[in-house]
């Protein structure tokens, strides 16, 4: 239990969620496709604030971005991938 506790500390002390493993995985899997490219670089998107690539990556989900194909990700899917992106 104290070990479990102290991970979860140091992991929340460089992400406030996600897991950054997980998401770079699912991003290499369904985004780096498309994302890999300067034309389409997602990398910018870790510039914004956690609480914007948030929104982005729902827009993502629910098929709201124009021209973008929807993929469908879960909520931990997405502090995932927020969690990948804020650590590159
Ligand atoms: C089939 C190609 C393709 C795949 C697969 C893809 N994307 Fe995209 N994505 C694009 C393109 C093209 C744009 C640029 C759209 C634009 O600027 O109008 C984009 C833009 C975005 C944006 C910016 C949206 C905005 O609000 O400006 C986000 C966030 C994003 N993608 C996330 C993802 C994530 C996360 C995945 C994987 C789950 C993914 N995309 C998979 C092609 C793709």
């Amino acid at each position: 239990m104290k070990v479990l506790a102290m991970f979860a500390l140091a992991a929340g002390a460089a992400f406030a969620a996600g897991d950054a493993a997980a998401g770079k995985t699912l991003y290499e899997k369904k985004c780096q496709g498309c994302h890999n490219t300067k034309k389409v670089d997602i990398a910018k998107l870790a510039a914004k604030s956690e609480a914007d690539i948030k929104t982005a990556l729902t827009a993502v989900s629910e098929g709201k971005v124009k021209g973008h194909p929807k993929a469908a990700m879960s909520a931990a899917d997405m502090d995932n991938i927020t969690a990948f992106l804020k650590s590159k």
